[in-house]
């Protein structure tokens, strides 16, 4: 079975103050109201991780993520982060791939796949984004478009690096929307990639957690993992509000 996840991407909101105090919240109701069996992830800004990483520290149900981090390894890259230095102060995760870094930041498919490798070299375990915009989900190619991506950026793994890696599957469409995929659509994902991967890999897909992210929120979230191989949620908007975050964690 492959390992229940709930993620909680913070984007660019909080400053330092307001991050501690929701930190603090999820700690305590994460340590008393969910099980052992899912992995609760927090993704704050950068600028959180060393003092996040100290809060959530005694807790052995959370765990850190950055955001993003640079395609090489160090040297004349202003203003950018390296995947040693987020390893450096505990980080164990690192998002990579995300719809709003592919948009604004210009980011393909080739460098999302030097992103994994540094993440990788650096024991970070990549959450990889993919997702459909609307217009390819309105042609229905939305299963060869995702397939492309993880193709073009995760393929040339080695099979035991392979297993390294968390699929988040992110329609652009449902992104900030309130407009959530239903149930059926992200099984249908769901099942394509691991099918996809399980061409590719092997068997070793079976165990990939595959993530859901896009709208959602406690009201949809045990619907959406309920679904055979939906593995738990990457949460955006719900991830800034401890009540609604730990009710999500709880919806498997
Ligand atoms: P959302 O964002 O939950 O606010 O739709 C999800 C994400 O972008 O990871």
């Amino acid at each position: 079975m492959p390992q229940k996840i709930v993620a909680g991407n913070w984007k660019m909101n909080n400053t330092i103050d307001e991050g501690l105090k929701l930190t603090s919240e999820i700690v305590n109701m994460v340590d008393d109201e969910v099980s052992d069996n899912v992995k609760v992830i927090l993704a704050p800004p950068f600028i959180h991780l060393n003092q996040v990483g100290k809060l959530i520290k005694e807790s052995d149900k959370l765990h850190l993520a950055a955001q993003n981090c640079n395609d090489n390894e160090s040297g004349a890259y202003t203003g950018e982060i390296s995947a040693a230095m987020l390893a450096s102060v505990g980080v164990k995760y690192v998002i990579l791939g995300h719809s709003e870094r592919r948009e604004y930041y210009k980011e393909n498919n080739e460098l999302l796949a030097k992103k994994v490798d540094q993440a990788l070299a650096s024991d970070l375990i990549p959450i990889f984004c993919c997702g459909e915009p609307l217009e390819i989900r309105e042609a229905g190619t939305y299963i060869d478009y995702v397939q492309s991506q993880l193709r073009a950026s995760l393929f040339h793994l080695s099979e035991s690096d392979f297993t390294k890696i968390i699929i988040a599957y992110e329609p652009i469409w449902a992104i900030g929307t309130g407009k959530t995929a239903s149930s059926d659509q992200a099984q249908e994902m769901h099942a394509a990639i691991r099918t996809f991967l399980e061409a590719k890999f092997g068997d070793t897909a079976k165990e990939t957690s595959i993530l859901y992210g896009g709208s959602c929120k406690p009201d949809n979230a045990k619907e959406l993992f309920a679904q055979q191989d939906v593995n738990g949620g990457l949460i955006g908007g719900a991830s800034l509000k401890s009540r609604d975050f730990t009710d999500i964690v709880k919806s498997f």
